[in-house]
């Protein structure tokens, strides 16, 4: 149909160049990656020293890398001194790290001493106190998307991948992105940077190497009291001592059935070791894909594995992200919208297909709320596929469920539209593992593999798909799964009308309602009721109080719940709910449901939101933080 707009923006050589880095990073390869990292708890900084073994492409005299309140100490090439400086700080993207020296060759051996400072973004530090074991201090680091310049200088850009060797030296148990690196491996004796010679003595080394290449968002370390358990021939579970035996639980039923499904959809897992660590409270995501490693927030720990598909999602970027990447955050959807897919497929194929259509009905549903909020608050142009981020925007602010979601029907889309689609995703994820792509040489892969199906290919609206801001058709979905929520909805919503009282509306409903739900059925069950009653002219206390009279939702132990519990009853204007809603707050660092927590407390008691957020400030994450204090206009 049409894809005139793709091929005039096409660029000329793909993978299109990354607007959020500042480094000159397509001059070169990078073949390997050292890094040695001293954790010094007292001053809260890690010092650290990187090593890389660049090949460079073509003739340059400098290395510009990325780096983000970062001090450089010194910097060697090919071990003797360079010239560097560290220019202006341009928002968001950092301070470029510029090198020069007449000793850049072929091949050349760039080392970078540096330390973080108390402004990094990506680390963060917890006392003891601030922890669930209150043993010892924590720390640990994120850095997607463009935070891993905080962390150390880089050519931060998903575009570039490079095997790697890590040493983190702490005084309390660390883990890093890769595979604990045997006896063999560490006969390479990382060098110690130079602001580490008053070391503690009680730290200890410990080695991990990553043999796939990976780009930079996707290094991490953690370090703390951490311990692990089995929860699987290829996996483990990590966390604090005491939430292991918790954790455990969770997760070892459903951990190898995925990894298994995955590889029946893709092909074999490539990491070796696939283990978790779940994570101390103020973690601000719901998982992170970290290699080897992934990251899992605590509120996926809910005792009764209805949260599992975290687990699947993070499992299923080991390859859409991890071996495939997307080459710039412009791209993002390759990344998030190939792994919600895959994510489902997993779970269509351990539980049913009603099952991956029922998750497809409810990620319909989030899109549609993130369209409306983003075209609301004058962002629509992150409601594309394809996104601008050109001239220093930034990948957080564009960050939204639209990729994830609008990313899946899109391929969703495509399945449904071509025969053999099943055996393009092994393909597809061959052709371009350990490198990265764009969207433009997505679409050429499919024209190129795809051959007798292009005309099926060119009825598809490229362009539209792309680059235009909203919803996306709307797919028939299976709503068996979903039918009894809408029913149950539709009864709630009679009953708000009715204008009875709680006491009346009690009676009329029970606790069987829900017998046998997921919490994903009672979370569109909430949902469908939020949207509805807030089109609803009558108050809907009542009907909102004897809802929870009857099914309990303000006691659930699922955070899943509890935050959608608590939108109903603070749209419904219930005041008692207005200080256990802030005291919830106290306890998840989730942006999911910290965001969006403070602005209901926000619209309906400012003082109490902006009370609640001083006394726990120090709990969140710098960026949940920074963006808490954006929406509250603080
Ligand atoms: N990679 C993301 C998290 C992320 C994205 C961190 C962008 C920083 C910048 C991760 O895989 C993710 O999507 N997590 C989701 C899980 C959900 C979709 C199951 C989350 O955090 O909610
Ligand atoms: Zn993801």
């Amino acid at each position: 149909m049409s894809s005139t707009l793709v091929e005039q923006r096409r660029p000329t050589q793909s993978p299109q160049v990354d607007p959020s880095t500042l480094s000159n990073y397509q001059h070169f390869d990078v073949k390997h990656t050292s890094l040695s990292m001293y954790v010094d708890w007292e001053n809260k900084k890690v010092n650290g020293l990187v090593n890389y073994q660049l090949n460079c492409k073509d003739t340059t005299t400098k290395v510009v890398l990325d780096s983000s309140f970062i001090d450089v100490h010194n910097v060697k090439i090919n071990n003797e001194e360079a010239r560097f400086f560290v220019g202006d700080r341009v928002e968001p993207l950092g301070s470029a790290l510029t090198i020069t020296s007449e000793n850049i060759h072929e091949v050349i051996d760039l080392q970078v001493d540096f330390s973080t400072t108390d402004q990094c973004t990506a680390l963060q530090w917890l006392d003891k106190e601030q922890t669930d074991g209150k043993v010892a201090p924590y720390l640990f680091s994120q850095s997607q998307a463009i935070h891993g310049r905080a962390l150390f200088p880089c050519f931060d850009t998903p575009a570039i991948k490079s095997t790697y060797s890590m040493t983190i030296s702490s005084k309390h148990n660390a883990l890093a992105s890769g595979v604990k690196a045997t006896t063999t491996t560490t006969s390479e004796k990382t060098p110690a940077p130079h602001h580490s010679a008053e070391k503690d003595s009680a730290a200890e080394h410990y080695r991990y190497v990553q043999n796939v290449p990976i780009p930079s968002y996707l290094f991490a370390i953690a370090s703390g009291d951490i311990s692990a358990a089995s929860i699987g021939p290829r996996s483990s579970v990590f966390s604090e001592p005491c939430k292991l035996q918790a954790n455990k639980w969770e997760f070892e039923q459903d951990t190898e059935p995925m990894i298994q499904a995955a590889e029946k959809i893709v092909f074999d897992y490539e990491w070796k070791e696939y283990n978790s660590l779940v994570m101390p409270i103020s973690f601000p995501y719901g998982g992170m894909e970290v290699p080897n490693c992934n990251l899992l927030n605590n509120t996926v720990v809910s005792g009764d594995r209805m949260n599992v598909n975290v687990v699947a999602h993070e499992l299923a970027h080991s390859w859409s992200g991890n071996l495939v990447t997307n080459a710039s955050w412009e791209h993002f959807w390759l990344n998030e919208g190939w792994t919600v897919y895959l994510e489902r497929r997993i779970l269509g194929l351990l539980n049913g297909e009603s099952y991956r259509q029922f998750h497809a009905i409810i990620g319909w549903q989030d899109l549609e709320t993130a369209v409306s909020n983003l075209t609301k608050s004058g962002n629509e142009g992150y409601t594309q596929l394809v996104v601008d981020l050109q001239n220093n925007q930034d990948p957080d602010d564009a960050f939204s469920t639209v990729p994830y979601e609008k990313g899946f029907n899109f391929l969703y889309m495509l399945e449904n539209l071509l025969e053999g689609w099943d055996q393009f995703i092994p393909y597809y994820f061959k052709k371009f593992r350990y490198i990265s792509l764009d969207s433009y040489q997505f679409k050429d892969t499919l024209y190129e593999y795809f051959t007798q199906q292009k005309d099926k290919l060119d009825s598809v609206d490229w362009d539209t798909w792309y680059y235009t801001p909203g919803l996306p058709p709307k797919p028939q979905f299976d709503t068996s799964l979903a039918d009894a929520c809408y029913k149950l909805a539709d009864k709630w919503i009679e009953a708000a009308k009715s204008g009875k009282s709680e006491n009346e509306l009690v009676n009329e409903f029970s606790k069987t309602d829900l017998e046998n739900w997921t919490t994903t059925q009672m979370g569109v069950f909430i949902d469908t009721v939020i949207n509805e009653y807030e089109k609803l002219s009558t108050t809907t206390t009542e009907a909102v109080k004897a809802m929870n009279r009857v099914y309990s939702f303000a006691s659930s132990n699922n955070a899943e719940v509890i935050s959608r519990w608590y939108h109903l009853a603070i749209d419904a204007k219930l005041e008692s709910q207005y200080k256990p809603l802030g005291n919830w707050l106290g306890g998840v660092g989730r942006m999911k449901f910290v965001r969006p927590g403070y602005k209901l407390l926000n619209k309906v008691d400012r003082q109490l939101a902006l009370d609640t957020f001083k006394s726990n400030e120090t709990l969140y994450h710098p960026i949940c933080k920074a963006m808490v204090m954006k929406d509250l206009d603080i």
